[in-house]
């Protein structure tokens, strides 16, 4: 498997587009399925999450085109019901495509996801919101079988938690159900905003996305349309943090700047000046790091546990204590102990990292241990004395597009080999 090898030190600066957001063109990409016609997205990065997800795709009877970074889907052809065994473990949130494909074929069959780098994942909200619909499901030895049962019929559906995925699911499956869903506590991402807006332009009638309550009036028949994918915000708060630990002056253009309201006030906090135009985000740290006081993650509008290794990397290198707490994920401290070999001073137990920070960290041969904590690694080689050498890449290449490339661009010197 490839590695990243960085020679630390180097001051980043100037300015990047964002690329569009993986979270959002995954399920936009599953959502194609239930389209009677052909879908043009645009913005949709080269990560292998969407090239695995193009595959699942075709394996359905889809017609897709790749050029550059437009995907055409073409489903008018979906001839399968099933998402082969390797793709589902190729890729965990595969899971969001059994609501289009049960909203299309009336019956879908794939393998439970299992755990994963950062702990369990579980489906059963996303199988409760499409039992409450009308589907029946059927759980043997690993494999889920799912068949609508008389018809898909609009139903309220009250999640415990308000989980991105199964908050997805639940769209996807009213959308062509009869009648109608009400989705109470649902996510609130942009993401899921995002995929509204596309189900919308396709003709569907939703209302709430981006609020707790979401209403889906089903339609007949969804049709084809044009849909550029959101920026990725997850990626933009990496090249913010790459700039942080620098002290460098960076400027992304093409972001959302208020998708990042729950990051970007404590990139103040550490000293940062973050100054923010309509499209773009600057960042500037002329004088050094310093602790933040308390990071916890937590649903949208919160700060959101994708951006959390990120800050650990952070932290490790600003001034006094500051306290983590993971609320999402049960094990997503991972990338703690690579960071220690690093030379950072943390202690993690269970949810919580408390953070020293110290003035220097030193290369080291360190393992991406999932996609955001093989990130904050790479973030950690770039402010680090000496070189870094980042393995298992195979992570980072799920979630970021031309990473290397990129930071090269702002004056990093790092190497893929
Ligand atoms: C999505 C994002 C991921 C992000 C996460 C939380 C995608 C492709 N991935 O993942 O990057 O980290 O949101 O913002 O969009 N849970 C259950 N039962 C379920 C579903 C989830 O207990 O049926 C739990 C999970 O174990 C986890 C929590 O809910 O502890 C959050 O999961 P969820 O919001 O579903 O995340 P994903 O959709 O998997």
């Amino acid at each position: 498997m490839s590695a990243y090898v960085i020679t630390g030190g180097r001051r980043l600066h100037g300015s990047l587009d964002v690329q569009g957001s993986k979270n959002s063109a995954l399920p936009i990409l599953a959502a194609t399925v239930l389209v009677n016609g052909r879908c043009v997205v645009h913005n949709c990065p080269k990560l292998s999450d969407t090239e695995c997800t193009i595959k699942i795709l075709r394996s359905l009877g889809c017609s897709v085109r790749r050029e550059g970074n437009t995907v055409t889907v073409d489903a008018t052809t979906v001839s399968c019901s099933h998402i082969p065994e390797e793709l589902m473990h190729e890729m965990r949130s595969s899971v969001v495509f059994l609501g289009a494909i049960v909203g299309r074929t009336g019956k879908a069959t794939l393998c439970a996801p299992g755990g994963c780098e950062i702990g369990l994942r579980p489906i059963d909200l996303h199988l409760y919101a499409v039992r409450r619909l009308g589907v029946e499901v059927d759980e043997c030895y690993g494999n889920i079988t799912c068949r609508v049962k008389n018809k898909l019929e609009g139903n309220k559906i009250t999640f415990s938690f308000p989980s991105v995925g199964a908050t997805e699911n639940a769209i996807l499956l009213a959308a062509t159900a009869t009648g109608t869903t009400t989705i109470v506590n649902a996510a609130r991402e942009p993401e899921i905003s995002d995929l509204c807006a596309f189900l919308t332009s396709c003709g569907a009638r939703i209302s709430g996305a981006g609020e707790s309550i979401i209403t889906i009036e089903g339609v007949e028949q969804l049709h084809g349309c044009e849909h550029r994918v959101i920026c990725d915000r997850i990626v933009a708060s990496t090249y913010l943090i790459a700039g942080a630990v620098t002290g460098g002056d960076i400027e992304l253009k093409n972001t959302e700047p208020v998708h990042l309201n729950a990051v970007l006030p404590l990139l103040e906090e550490a000293g940062c000046n973050v100054s923010v135009r309509c499209k773009s985000i600057r960042i500037k740290n002329p004088v050094g790091l310093k602790r933040i006081d308390k990071i916890i993650t937590q649903p949208y509008p919160g700060f959101p546990t994708d951006s959390q290794a990120l800050f650990t990397t952070l932290t490790s290198v600003a001034k006094g204590t500051s306290v983590i707490v993971e609320n999402i994920f049960e094990s997503r401290f991972k990338h703690v102990p690579e960071l220690i070999r690093m030379g950072a001073k943390i202690r993690a137990e269970g949810r919580v990292a408390v953070v020293d920070g110290v003035p220097k960290l030193y290369g080291a041969e360190v393992f991406s241990p999932d996609l955001r904590g093989g990130a904050a690694l790479v973030v950690a080689g770039l402010c680090a004395e000496g070189v870094t050498t980042v393995n298992n890449v195979g992570y980072i290449d799920r979630g970021y597009e031309d990473f290397s490339d990129n930071l090269s661009v702002l004056n990093a010197d790092i190497r893929r080999v």
